[in-house]
């Protein structure tokens, strides 16, 4: 492990551990074990529900960064006013639904950037989710309402949060390919769905590799329970970095 080329720590600072705990203590181990190897941990709903801002400082106090994964889908003041206090928070990355609009998503920027140089942070990094990968296309069309495919309706949700000025989406690996072709090497793709080849795949069913997501295009991959429920966390990741 100590042996580096300028490669594989890039890909190594690209893992987000995904803490989906309510249990603040649980998350606060796993940091206090995971920081000198993992440097962005993933808040989101289940944690942030439970114990706030608290959960955002415990990640911060331990010297690592925070994507706040809390998918803003209101009205653009409300969503705004949101981003607002996740800047203030000093999260390195939040993320909003882009079916939310085109303002939705400019009001939710600029007021993060605002907010972050009121504060003399660096700017949160604002992603877009597009289209939720639970959701098969029948219920899509049936439910939702919307005729498109899906590849067309994520390569669309893509296209306004770029136009909106965000840095990027949450999308699944199997998405990796076209959104690069057509948003360009700038704009951040975060996936979700990482199993490594030893790991369980859970209620994931398209999984991909940290190798593969990495090659097809990912700049961060989110990875929960093959490192968080891993009788010995750490290993999980070495384990994973050695695949890389
Ligand atoms: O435990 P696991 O590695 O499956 O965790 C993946 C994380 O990524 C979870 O926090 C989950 O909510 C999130 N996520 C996902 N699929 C998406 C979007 C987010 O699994 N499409």
């Amino acid at each position: 492990m100590k042996k580096s080329n300028t490669k594989k720590p890039n890909s190594k600072n690209r893992i987000i551990v995904a803490l989906d705990t309510s249990d603040i203590r649980f998350a606060k181990k796993l940091v206090r074990s995971l920081k000198d190897s993992i440097k962005i941990f993933k808040v989101g709903s289940e944690l942030f529900t439970a114990h706030g801002p608290k959960a955002v400082a415990v990640v911060r106090e331990a010297g690592a960064e925070v994507f706040l994964d809390l998918k803003y889908h209101d009205i653009p003041n409300t969503v705004a006013n949101a981003a607002r206090a996740a800047a203030k928070m000093g999260v390195f990355m939040f993320n909003v639904h882009a079916a939310g609009g085109l303002q939705m998503m400019q009001e939710a920027c600029m007021a993060a950037a605002d907010e972050a140089r009121k504060q003399s942070l660096t700017p949160p990094k604002l992603i877009a989710v597009t289209l939720l990968t639970s959701l098969n296309q029948e219920e899509v069309t049936k439910q939702i309402g919307i005729s498109k495919s899906i590849d067309d309706i994520v390569i669309h949700y893509a296209e306004l949060a770029q136009k909106a000025g965000l840095d990027g989406v949450v999308a699944s690996a199997r998405e990796i390919e076209k959104i690069r072709a057509k948003l360009g090497p700038q704009f951040l793709i975060v996936t979700p769905g990482i199993r490594p080849a030893w790991a369980e795949h859970g209620d994931q069913e398209r999984v991909t590799t940290p190798k593969e997501a990495l090659e097809r295009g990912a700049n961060y991959m989110v990875i929960g329970r093959p490192i968080t429920e891993a009788e010995d966390p750490r290993e999980a990741v070495f384990r994973i970095f050695a695949e890389l």
